[in-house]
This record gives C-alpha cells, structure tokens and sequence, in this order.
C-alpha cells in the first residue's frame, strides 16, 4: 500500500510511521508543517528508509495538498494532523480552529477530488481514516460509565470541539459525497517521543530537573493510558482492515487518578534515577498543586470491546510495565530531549507555569 499520512511528525504519527516501515512493505508519505509539536529527530530510525518520503506541507495549503495526492496517488489516508494540546487551546485557539477544522476540510476536499478520478475498484479500496480523541465525548464526571462509539459528543475545549468539528465533517463527507471513511477515538497516549508540555514527560523531565511538578487542582482528575505503540498497532488494524464508515474507540483499559500517575513517575525515578538533583530527599517532595484547567474534564475511560471483536485488537502493555519503559526511554535519550527544550518550549513553561526564566 502507499500511505499519506497528515502529521507523522508528531509524537503518534511519528509511532505510526515507524510502525508501518518496520512492520510491513508499505511505502509511506509524511506531510507534516513541522509546528513546534512536530521532530524529524523522532524519525532518525526510518529517514533512509526508500519507502519512505517527507514533504513539509501545512494541510492548509489546498493547491500542495492536490500536488502530494496526485505524485504519490495513496491507497489511504491517515489523518493525524493536528493541535493537540488542551491548554494551548485555552491560551490561544485560533491555530486550532485553523489546522483541525480547516486543514480537514482542506484535506478531505483534496482526497475527495484525487478519489472522484479513480477507477471503480480503486475507489472502492480507498480509505480515509481520521485520527481522533475521546475528549470530543466530554466528561464522565461520577459516573462508571465508558466511552462508547455511540456516546453523544460533548466536548469541553476549546481542542476537543474543534476535533468534534472534524470527526463531524469526515463523516459529512462519507455520507453526502460517498468518501470512503474510517474514524478513530482513541484515549491518552504515552510512551516515547511525547513532547514534553503533556502530563507524563512533562513530570519525568522536570522531576530529573529537581523542578517543581504542576499538579492540576486536586490532582484526582481521571485518564485513561494507552501506551503510544499499541495505538500504533490498532491504527494500522483499522485502516487496513476496518469496514467503511465505521468508527473504533480505542483505550488501554488503564484508568489513573492523575496524582497516582504524578507519584507513580516519582516511585520509578527513585529506582531508576536515584542519583537525585542536589538537596532533594524524595522525587514526591516537588510535587506543587497548582491551579486548575480551565473547563477540565475529570474522568475518561473507553469500552474498547469493538474493536477487539471487530479486528481481534488488545493492547499489549500494562500501565506498569509501559510506564518504565517511558521513564527509561526518556533517561536514555537525552539528546533528544535537549534537542526540543528550545527557546519556544521554555517560553510555552514560563507562560503556563508562571515560571522565572532563570527557574
Ligand atoms: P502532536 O501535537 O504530537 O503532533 C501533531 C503533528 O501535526 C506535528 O508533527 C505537527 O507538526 C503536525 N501539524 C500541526 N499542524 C499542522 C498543519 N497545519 N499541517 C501539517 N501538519 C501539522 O500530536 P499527537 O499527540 O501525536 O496527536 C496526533 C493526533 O492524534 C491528533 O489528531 C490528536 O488529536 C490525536 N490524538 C492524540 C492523543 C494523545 O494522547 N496524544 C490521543 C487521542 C487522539
Ligand atoms: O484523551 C486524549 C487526549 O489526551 C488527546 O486528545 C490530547 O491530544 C492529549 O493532549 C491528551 O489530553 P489531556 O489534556 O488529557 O493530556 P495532558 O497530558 O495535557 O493532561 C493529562 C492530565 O494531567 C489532565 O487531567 C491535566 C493534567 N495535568 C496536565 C499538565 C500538563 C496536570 O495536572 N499538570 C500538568 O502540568
């Protein structure tokens, strides 16, 4: 097959580009704008791989986007594209209205056009498949209730509309132009290559910094974690596998009480770090509660029973056993960290966090 995929420099793209190069014979174009989010560093394993391709295109760009479709004429579409940070959103939505809900309509106006001019089967073996979150579904505040494929959507943020606007236009566009779609909803990633603004790497690399550890109001907030490789691996399952129209929920069946995660990060660097900053007795002693999000949904958690049904999808890693990994892999690639800890990340911490540019 030969796959477009949006955003494949990002943290998930960037898993799944590398999933499909390693894993399959695939060829594989990467269309990314390159946003602060994204890091070709993160794809150094694959970069000279032949069946691999780069293109720095903003899916904006409707006339780049008809050139890329027609030069590498894809089987597919991955869609993963995005803003994806909630408290970015809140501080300055305009980029989000822009690339999730414009740049899909751009990209899906694009797919359509290059689809409508395919033979018959090749039209019937085309797939448009749009990556996207849980939180378009909002907040299962006391409830035990799960996300399903039929929860209502009602999302929160400023981030979460704006992809409750996409998924709502891929699937306009299924119904009213016959676009050959597949969606996915999927719960909070973790794993390697995370930008380091998200919750996870954000305390493993300050807690290593001997920095304070922002804590959400209470800090009891619920997420459901799914390690970024076996998002991989279901992706992959749905755009290959998957029939038309259909929509996947995809989660770890890991709910976590954010604190217990923050603490849990602290009880693996004592192990795995131990050689602390200077004058600090306990990781767990940075720990800062500090003001709470704006709007902040308190509890996810996905039913991923369809798509295990559907497609024989279960993710392989635990919570335990994926967050050593993470912390590991963030202890061992330094330079990857250093390398993205630029003058634009520090101004986003100093903003976010109130912080002293010298901290
Ligand atoms: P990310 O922020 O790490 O990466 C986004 C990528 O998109 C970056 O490489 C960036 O350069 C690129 N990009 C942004 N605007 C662009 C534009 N206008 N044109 C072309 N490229 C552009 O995001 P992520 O965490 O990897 O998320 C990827 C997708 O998965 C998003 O659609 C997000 O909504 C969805 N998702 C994320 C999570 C999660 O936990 N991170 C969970 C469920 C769904
Ligand atoms: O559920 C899927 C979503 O998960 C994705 O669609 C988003 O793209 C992704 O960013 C993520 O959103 P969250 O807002 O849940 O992730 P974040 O890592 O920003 O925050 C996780 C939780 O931790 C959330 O309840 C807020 C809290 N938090 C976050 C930060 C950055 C803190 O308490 N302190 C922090 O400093």
């Amino acid at each position: 097959m030969k796959i477009l995929i949006t955003g494949g420099a990002g943290f998930i793209g960037s898993a799944v580009v590398r999933h499909i190069l390693q894993n399959t014979d695939d060829l594989v174009l990467n269309v990314d704008k390159l946003t602060y989010a994204g890091n070709l560093e993160s794809l150094a394993s694959v970069a000279d791989n032949q069946r691999y391709q780069f293109s720095k295109t903003d899916i904006c760009d409707r006339e780049a986007l008809d050139q890329l479709f027609s030069q590498f004429q894809p089987d597919a579409v991955m869609h993963l594209a995005a803003e994806s940070h909630v408290d970015r959103s809140i501080s300055g939505p305009a980029d989000f209205i822009e690339t999730n809900i414009i740049g899909t309509y751009q990209l899906l106006e694009a797919a359509r056009k290059y689809w409508n001019e395919l033979d018959d089967q090749a039209q019937q073996a085309f797939r448009f498949h749009h990556i996207s979150t849980d939180e378009v579904y909002g907040d299962l505040e006391g409830t035990d209730d799960l996300f399903t494929e039929t929860t209502s959507y009602a999302p929160s943020s400023p981030y979460s509309a704006s992809k409750a606007s996409s998924d709502h236009l891929v699937r306009a566009w299924h119904r009213t132009y016959g676009l050959p779609v597949v969606l996915t909803n999927c719960s909070n990633n973790y794993g390697p290559y995370h930008f380091p603004e998200k919750l996870i790497p954000l305390i493993i690399l300050n807690a290593l910094q001997g920095k304070s550890l922002p804590v959400y109001g209470n800090g009891q907030q619920i997420r459901d974690w799914l390690y970024v490789e076996d998002h991989a691996r279901a992706l992959y399952k749905v755009v290959t596998e998957a029939t038309v129209g259909e929509t996947y929920n995809i989660g770890g069946h890991n709910e976590q009480k954010n604190i217990d995660v923050v603490k849990s990060i602290c009880s693996l660097l004592e192990e795995l770090a131990p050689n602390k900053p200077q004058g600090l007795a306990h990781y767990e002693d940075l720990i800062n509660y500090v003001v709470d999000r704006p709007g902040h949904d308190l509890r996810y958690a996905i039913d991923a029973n369809k798509i295990k049904q559907d497609l024989g999808w279960v993710p392989e890693e635990s919570f335990e056993t994926g967050l050593r990994k993470t912390v590991q892999w963030y202890l061992n690639n330094q330079q990857w960290v250093s390398h993205i800890q630029s003058g634009e990340y520090q101004n986003w911490l100093n903003q976010q966090y109130r912080l002293n540019p010298t901290d």
